[in-house]
This record gives structure tokens, sequence and C-alpha cells, in this order.
């Protein structure tokens, strides 16, 4: 038929507009979107519905580890989906298995949970701690100001941000913040409540800030002495965006000794990149906890499915095969080594540069008169020149741009960034 049919004309009638009126009718407006309609990916480049291309710095927030479309996911896609796509978790299958196993090998001894995302893995570590502590009554867990960790009812409960709870209360009970890297206002927040204290290794939301060694190495030790499971959140951060499978690995190298080479928390939360574009989550937790959450005490329908878990496999078998991790950490440190140099020159436009390979965060100084006319956040205007210029990136609070590609961005794509980057703050120099 295609033969003698000719295949209808694409609509050209405007198909952004058209696409942006079917969300305005039909999506639920929780998210402020970006004026970008976008069709296709390839690599660190995704193309628009008009055919503009952008290089991807924002990588779906922290999740297309690979770049898009990737040929070997798509592959250990196919391959899997023909022979078992999901199972229940009322049975085994060799997938889960293995990806449990390699997880572990890369944290340490200790068990895996498989889910659906960053918010349902923390609601995971939630229930560990509290089971950890109910037999002495304690429950509550202590979060970072500035922290995310989902938005889920118990996700905004221990997330540090005051925007994510508003209009939502009242807050699931048991959740308070304290200020991050202040090793002494943890100890005093500390209640006969207190079963645990959840942070990032790098605070990825508001600002891009890494955790401190020191304060690292002091909760652990503090965690310790009160019988307190120390917990992490590395959806963001983790998955070897700063160089090394988790980002308290990258952070502690600066320590020597026994104490940092041996830490360990005593459960991780992760997403993101773990499936690269298949929506998963998962936690780690470690050894002598690893059985608390025991048969009938906590599940979920699709969490660990064969597909997730080939996927998860193939993207771990890629990073290993590939070197990205060495990647990430080499390029990342150019990138930051770029952005510095752009701060130096152009210290009216640009306040600080942070993070950790290629997890960074570009702070926008505090009062740049090319953003004054504007009620956008400095921000989303920076961003929207980005996009202008052929770039995506993902904003973090009002004045932090983050920077958050695939782990194999190329050194030359990575130079093209940084080029964007540095041709959009030029133009607002004043
Ligand atoms: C640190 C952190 N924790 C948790 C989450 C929630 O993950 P998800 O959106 O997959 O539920 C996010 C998402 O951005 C995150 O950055």
């Amino acid at each position: 038929m295609s033969d003698i049919v000719p295949a209808p004309p694409a609509v050209v009638c405007n198909q952004a507009q058209a696409i942006q009126e079917l969300f305005r009718s039909n999506v639920v407006p929780t998210y402020s979107r970006f004026e970008v309609v976008l069709k296709r990916g390839e690599g660190s480049y995704v193309w628009d519905v008009n055919g503009k291309r952008y290089l991807d710095l924002g990588g779906g927030i922290a999740v297309c580890v690979l770049g898009h479309a990737n040929a070997e996911i798509t592959q250990a896609l196919v391959e899997q989906s023909r022979q078992l796509g999901h199972v229940s978790n009322l049975y085994y299958h060799e997938a889960q298995g293995r990806l449990a196993q390699a997880l572990a090998r890369l944290i340490g001894p200790g068990k895996i949970f498989f889910c659906n995302s960053g918010a349902e893995a923390n609601e995971g570590l939630f229930k560990l701690a509290r089971r950890f502590g109910h037999e002495e009554g304690r429950f509550e867990v202590l979060t970072a100001q500035n922290s995310f960790h989902g938005r889920t009812l118990a996700g905004i409960a221990a997330t540090g941000q005051a925007k994510v709870k508003k209009g939502f209360g009242p807050m699931v009970p048991g959740f308070r913040q304290i200020p991050f890297n202040d090793l002494a206002a943890a100890r005093a927040a500390l209640s006969p409540a207190t079963a645990a204290i959840l942070v990032e290794g790098v605070q990825g939301e508001i600002g891009v800030v890494p955790a401190e060694a020191e304060y690292l190495l002091g909760l652990r030790r503090l965690c310790d002495e009160k019988k307190l499971l120390l917990l992490m959140d590395g959806v963001q951060c983790g998955h070897f965006r700063t160089g090394r499978f988790q980002s308290f690995q990258r952070i502690l190298e600066e320590k020597s000794g026994e104490e940092a080479a041996g830490f360990l928390p005593d459960g991780i939360s992760m997403a993101k990149s773990l499936g690269g574009g298949f929506p998963m989550g998962a936690f780690w937790v470690r050894e002598p906890y690893a059985d608390l959450l025991d048969a009938g005490s906590h599940g979920t329908t699709y969490g660990g499915s064969p597909l997730a878990c080939a996927v998860a496999l193939k993207i771990l078998e890629v990073i290993a095969r590939d070197h990205l991790a060495e990647h990430a950490r080499k390029t990342g440190g150019w990138c930051k080594g770029e952005l510095l140099r752009m701060a130096a020159k152009y210290p009216a436009v640009i306040q600080q540069v942070r993070g950790l390979g290629l997890m960074m965060g570009i702070e926008l100084a505090a009062r740049t008169p090319a953003f004054a006319a504007s009620e956008k956040s400095p921000v989303v205007q920076f961003i929207n020149r980005l996009h202008a210029a052929g770039a995506l990136a993902v904003p973090s609070g009002t004045h932090v741009v983050r920077i958050l590609p695939a782990l194999n961005l190329r050194r030359e794509e990575a130079a093209e960034g940084t080029g964007i980057i540095e041709s959009v703050v030029a133009k607002i120099s004043p």
C-alpha cells in the first residue's frame, strides 16, 4: 500500500503550539515548562519539533547517563522484552539477582530493594528507619535544610525546602531539618525519638552543594555513638556522576586513613541514572540491617522487573567498559576549570562555580542588571538564553544553573557547551 498511497504530509502548521495546547488542556499544570518542544535525541543532542538542535547539558536531570537513544540500551530492552518483560515479585528471575549483586559490590556488604523512582527509594529508607527504631519508640529522621528527597507526602516532609510543602499540610510527622554541613547542629538536634539522619552527598536542587568530608565522617561517628542509621540520598549525585559510584566515595578521597577508607552509610537511595531513562529506583541497605524489612513488610509491583534490570545491567557494563567514571571525573574537571575561568573573567555574572565530576552548578551573581527587567528568576532567564544559543541546562533554585550531562559527553561536546555558556555570559556581562 505504501508504494501506491503516499504517506500523508507531516503536520507543519505550528506543531510546537499545537503540542503546547494539548498540555494546557490536558496535563495537570504542576510544572513551569520552558518553551521547548522536543522531538528526538541522539547521544548528547536533542532536536525540537522545528528541527533546532540543542546540546543537552541537563541530561533529563541526571537521568540520561548514556545520552539519548542509546543503541545498546535499546538492544537490551528489545532482547529482554522478547524473553520476559515483567514478572511479579512473587517469583525469582536472574536479572534482578545479578543487578542487586552488582550494585552491592559497588558499595559494600548489603542488599538491594528495587522500586520505581527516587521518591519511592527514599520512602523505603524512611520505612527502614522506622523499623529500626520501632522497638524503642524511635521514628524521627533528621534531614538537611535545602535538601530534596521527592514529592510523596513523606518526601516533602523530609525535604528541606518550604516551597514543596506549601499547601500540603499537615506534614507527615517524624521529620526535622538541620543545617547542612554543620555537625554541631546535627548533634544538638537529636531527640530521644531520632532514629536516622538522611543527607545527600551533593545537594542538587538548591545550588549543587557538596557535603564536606569531615561532615560525613562526623555524621558516621555521631550515628554510631547514638545508635542511629546514617542514610544517604544518592538519587541525583550517584551512579558515577562525580567520578565514583557514590558521591561520598569521591568526597572522601581527600581524606587518608582507615576511617575514610572504611566509611559506609547504612542505607543509600538510587534512581535517575540507574535506569538511564527507564524509570527505576533502588535502595541499598548495609548488612547488619539488610533483613530488617522482612517478607510482607514492603513491596512494589514493578520494582526490579526483568526489563528494568536488563537496562540497568547494560548501563553498568557500558560504564565499566568505556571507563565513564574516569571520563566523568576528567571531563567534569575540565569543564569546571573553564567555568572557573569564566567566573574570574565575568564576576558580575558568575558568582561561584561548584560541583564534582559531571555535576556542576554555576551560581549567577545576585544582581546582574540584565535580569532586572523581568519577573522571571535569573536562572530561568539565563537558561532561556542558553536555549536560544543551542544548549539545555537545568535550574537549581533561583540563581544556579545545573550541568548534569550524559557521562559519555565527548570532550568536543563539553567544549561546545562551555563555549555556548560563555557566549551567553559575555552578552549579559555589564
Ligand atoms: C536528591 C533527590 N532525591 C530524590 C529525588 C526524587 O526522585 P524522583 O523524582 O525519581 O521521585 C530527586 C529528584 O530530583 C532528587 O534529586
